[in-house]
């Protein structure tokens, strides 16, 4: 029997047992994770609502799932916090189920750690069993009381078609790849998704169009260097030629993707954006570092010429594009010179956005065995100057629209004020405006009265298109 028809029937078989109890459980799935682990996640509340689970946003659920992720040691940090909430609320609540998973179950010394200090968790699985999650659900209803933990090195197989709920009727993220073969130095993330492999083009395609049918009007295809899809098909495609397929897709409005590697980044996917009408002006991509010598040591395979070349070929072909990026402070080994180098990136490159962190070292990383020479202080006070440049940049490039009439798609009601609605630009940046939930997964044209640094207050000018 195929993977999806064995996971189709633990999804009956747990949808039977539910049934025959006499109360209507619910279910609740934290993220913690990136993009790909939001993904994950519409695929479990996906399952879990064909189960027959009611979906909530509150942890006092009968079902609570952490997906975490570990790229930073503090990601890890906020977990273990939080099981100490839901371990008061199980004392309460004997019959309330807790399970695990996402990258931070692929450490050992993780699980290891759960088994002996949290053991009234249910379930532990890893980001390579997904898919059989119904499965291990039906495990869980048999057995309650046992603390249930599957983790799996690697996988090659992807196993499509399987049920999926989207978190915004929209909007969706669409994998196109998983996993990660960069290995970049100071990262753990291709010790935790394994190695790279693509999607067949056709079944992203197929998925897509599905989606769009169903009425999303955007899709944000997902890899950890989309640049480099394509890798080992059947059928010859690069991630160019993929974006190209996507853009013909009928119903689609936009078409956004994450995330970019500087060292595959070819001029063809940069024409490939220019020409079409779909695919968003933005492109986020990570810098990491601007001095060659960290570069070299992070293992990114690019120089600082290369990256602002890269810059300045997109804004040269989309003069309306905003260019994102990350950056860390604190590398092994960075001096202030090596700073500086990154500050002028920065001032050079004037990016609209940029997500700085300090270096967090991962056990099992090449660069944790690397000898840091900065104290705390002094990458403290780097962090605060690199901040403080990055926000200019952004506040000076936001300033550019204001006045300005652009196409906003409605996402939600704004969370602070009732009488807003929140949606983002095609460039990404987000937009406040007064209106109602009518408006919502509709693209309106909305006047940017007011710049706010990093979010615009807005009006709508006429009806929607
Ligand atoms: N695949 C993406 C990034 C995924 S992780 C890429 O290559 O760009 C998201 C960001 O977290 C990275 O871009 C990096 O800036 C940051 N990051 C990853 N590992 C880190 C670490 N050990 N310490 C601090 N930041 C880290
Ligand atoms: Fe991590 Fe580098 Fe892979 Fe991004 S490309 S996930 S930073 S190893
Ligand atoms: Fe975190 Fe895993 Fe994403 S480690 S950043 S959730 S791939």
């Amino acid at each position: 029997m195929n993977e999806q028809k064995r996971q189709y029937e633990f999804i009956e078989k747990c949808k039977d047992m539910l049934s025959k109890r006499n109360k209507q459980l619910s279910a609740c799935v934290v993220n913690f994770g990136c993009q790909m682990n939001a993904r994950d996640s519409e695929k479990l509340v996906g399952i879990l609502s064909e189960m027959g689970f009611e979906m909530t946003d509150s942890e006092d659920a009968d079902l609570v799932i952490y997906n975490t992720c570990t790229v930073r040691e503090n990601a890890n940090n906020k977990i273990y916090g939080r099981l100490g909430g839901l371990y008061n609320m199980k004392k309460k609540d004997p019959e309330k189920m807790i399970a695990l998973c996402g990258c931070m179950m692929q450490e050992e010394h993780v699980v290891e750690k759960l088994k002996t200090s949290y053991s009234f968790i249910n379930l532990v699985f890893g980001t390579h069993n997904i898919y059989k999650f119904a499965e291990l659900m039906y495990q869980v209803l048999n057995e309650p009381d046992t603390f249930h933990v599957q983790i799996w090195d690697d996988r090659r197989e992807i196993v499509e078609n399987l049920p999926s709920r989207r978190k915004y009727t929209f909007k969706t993220g669409i994998n196109i790849m998983f996993g990660c073969d960069n290995f970049c130095t100071y990262c753990i993330v291709p010790y935790v998704r394994g190695r790279e492999r693509s999607r067949e083009a056709s079944d992203i395609i197929r998925e897509i169009e599905a989606q769009a049918a169903d009425g999303v009007i955007e899709v944000m295809l997902l890899g950890q260097n989309v640049n480099s899809y394509g890798k080992g098909l059947k059928q010859e495609i690069n991630f160019a030629g993929l974006l190209a397929r996507v853009d013909e897709i009928d119903g689609l409005k936009r078409i956004r993707f994450m995330t970019s590697h500087p060292k595959d980044m070819s001029e063809e996917l940069i024409d490939v954006m220019a020409k079409s009408k779909k695919i968003c002006r933005h492109m986020h991509l990570p810098m990491q570092s601007g001095s060659d010598r960290i570069l070299k040591e992070m293992n990114r395979h690019y120089t600082k010429e290369r990256y602002l070349y890269l810059v300045d070929a997109l804004r040269n072909k989309m003069p309306d594009i905003a260019i994102t990026t990350d950056i860390i402070v604190g590398f092994p080994g960075e001096t202030e010179e090596d700073f500086l180098e990154t500050m002028d990136v920065v001032e050079k490159s004037r990016f609209d956005s940029a997500f700085t962190f300090i270096y967090s070292r991962r056990t099992g990383t090449p660069a944790a065995k690397l000898p840091q020479n900065a104290s705390d202080e002094e990458i403290k006070d780097r962090f605060d100057r690199l901040l403080a440049a990055v926000q200019n940049s952004a506040a000076e490039s936001a300033e550019r629209l204001t006045g300005k009439v652009m196409e906003v798609l409605v996402e939600q009601r704004n969370e602070k004020d009732d009488n807003l609605v929140t949606g983002r630009l095609s460039n990404n940046s987000v937009v406040h405006f007064p209106g109602d939930e009518s408006l919502i997964g509709r693209i309106v044209p909305v006047e940017l009265s007011e710049c706010k640094g990093f979010y615009y207050l807005g009006r709508q000018t006429r009806d929607g298109i």
